[in-house]
Order: C-alpha cells, then sequence, then structure tokens
C-alpha cells in the first residue's frame, strides 16, 4: 500500500473524476477527506465505498469559492487526522456562453470555483504541510481547454490557463521544501460535466480525437494517482495531459 497512513483532500470528491480520484487514492492506502459543495447524500456513498478498502473517510461540506471556509476545512482535517499529505483540486463549474452574451456574474463564478477555489484550498494546505514539514503533493485538475481555448468557454479557459499559471509558480516557490505541484489537464471525459453536450457536438469531438472516443474518469484518477506517489517525486511544475492525443 504505497499511500498507507496518507491524508488525501479532494475537493468535488462526491461524484465525476473528484470520486474516482478519491477512489483510487484509498485502493493505494490513503485516508480520504472528500469535500462537497452540495449533495451530502453522494458524499456519504463516495465515503462508504472509500472505506470498504479499509481506509478512514470523511466527508465536509465547504463552498471552495470561499476563503475563510476553506481555512475551516483544512483545520477541521489538521484536528481530525493530523496533516494532509495529498491535495486534489478537483472542484470545478463551468458557464458556457460566447463572450459576447457572457456577462459580469458568468465570469466570475467560474473563476471563483476553478481558479480562485484551488488558491483558497492550496494556501491552507501549503501552509499546514510547511509547519508539518510534509513532503506533499498538490495536483491541480486543469483541462486542455485551458492549453488551446474553446468557443463558448472564455471564463473556463482563462480560470484554467491560469490553475496551470499557479500550479508552475507555486512548484517554484514550494520544491525546495519537497512540495510538489503538479496539473492534469484532461481532454474530453465522460462525466456529469460533458452529459449536457449534444449527441452532435460528441460526434464532432469525438472525431478530432486521435483516439475517437472520450476519456473515463478512471483515466484521469490514474495520473492524479502517479503524481500523488513517491514514484514522481522528482516531478514538480508538470501539466500531463489526459485527453486521447487531443493536443500535442
Ligand atoms: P462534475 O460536474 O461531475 O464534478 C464537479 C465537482 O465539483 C462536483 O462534485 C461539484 O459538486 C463540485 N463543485 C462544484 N462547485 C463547487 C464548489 N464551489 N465547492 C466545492 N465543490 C464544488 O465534473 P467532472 O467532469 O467530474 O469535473 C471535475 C474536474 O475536472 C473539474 O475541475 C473540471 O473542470 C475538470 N475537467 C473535466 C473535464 C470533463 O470532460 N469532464 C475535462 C477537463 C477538465
Amino acid at each position: 500500500m504505497i499511500l498507507k497512513d496518507k491524508v488525501a483532500l479532494v475537493t468535488g470528491g462526491s461524484r465525476g473524476i473528484g470520486k474516482a480520484i478519491a477512489l483510487k487514492l484509498a485502493s493505494l492506502g490513503a485516508n480520504i477527506v472528500i469535500n462537497y459543495e452540495k449533495n451530502q447524500e453522494s458524499a456519504d456513498n463516495v465515503i462508504k465505498e472509500v472505506e470498504s478498502f479499509g481506509v478512514k473517510g470523511l466527508a465536509l461540506q465547504c463552498n471552495v469559492a470561499d476563503y475563510k471556509s476553506c481555512e475551516d476545512m483544512v483545520k477541521n482535517i489538521a484536528e481530525e487526522f493530523g496533516a494532509v499529505d495529498i491535495l486534489v483540486n478537483n472542484a470545478g463549474i463551468t458557464r458556457d456562453k460566447l463572450i459576447l452574451r457572457m456577462n459580469d456574474e458568468d465570469f466570475s463564478a467560474v473563476l471563483d470555483v476553478n481558479l480562485k477555489g484551488a488558491f483558497n484550498c492550496s494556501k491552507h494546505v501549503a501552509s499546514l504541510m510547511l509547519k508539518k514539514k510534509i513532503k506533499g503533493k498538490i495536483v491541480n485538475i486543469s483541462s486542455v481547454v485551458g492549453l488551446i481555448g474553446n468557443v463558448g468557454q472564455a471564463n473556463y479557459a482563462a480560470a484554467k490557463a491560469g490553475l496551470i499559471g499557479m500550479t508552475k509558480s507555486m512548484a517554484k516557490e514550494l520544491g525546495g521544501k519537497e512540495i510538489c505541484i503538479n496539473a492534469v489537464a484532461p481532454g474530453f471525459i465522460e462525466t456529469d460535466m460533458t452529459k449536457v453536450l449534444s449527441e452532435a457536438v460528441i460526434e464532432k469531438m469525438e472525431s478530432a480525437i486521435p483516439m475517437k472516443k472520450f476519456g473515463k474518469p478512471e483515466d484521469v484518477a490514474e495520473i492524479v494517482a502517479f503524481l500523488s506517489t513517491p514514484s514522481s517525486n522528482y516531478i514538480t511544475g508538470q501539466v500531463i495531459n489526459c485527453d486521447g492525443g487531443m493536443v500535442m
């Protein structure tokens, strides 16, 4: 069990990619805290699955866009588990609109959750890691859209590109303390987020992917697992695409 006795916090862990990450890290022996915003029932169900691996699980409600709530969440985890060894900033939302139809609120909401949310959690977790002298891992779930842009996603692309900039900056700041910060950039993955796409859009997207299919949440979870274990101890500040060859 390569992650035995480690503690991992996965934001937005009650479904989709976050859930797959929580289960994968639990299967490697890590105790798991998932953060959820609204759906306590789904979060509790994920915790039951997590605990079936013989590790501890805890679900904490918190809107990652709120700085103070993130501070309190990290304090709670420190009291319950003593530390956070792995943080996965996965919580994310979309508010897709063409730029001329996108309003101030659409832009800010996406930046607040997808980018500021990752800052809010990273800041408090990194502080705890430094205090406890933990050789920690932070993995940010970005997107290929942050690398190449996408029609209707100026807000989302800005947030995901910003997350890559933050990943590299934090990697430079914290590398000397052996805290590694990396990002994963998924392409199209089968989750609730992509369920809303029309058949026509899905077909068009699939034809543009060399592997001709969307990925699964588990595909992303495998990379996060690699970036969370000692196997990746000399890797920091990197962005790993998980996109069936969409961006190369
Ligand atoms: P999803 O919509 O199924 O899951 C997102 C999770 O974030 C949900 O559990 C939701 O409750 C949580 N969340 C949203 N706002 C929150 C907030 N304010 N505070 C706390 N939690 C909050 O979507 P999916 O696909 O699992 O996405 C996970 C991550 O992967 C997101 O960051 C997304 O941008 C990213 N991603 C997804 C891709 C896809 O094709 N599905 C592609 C590239 C990146």
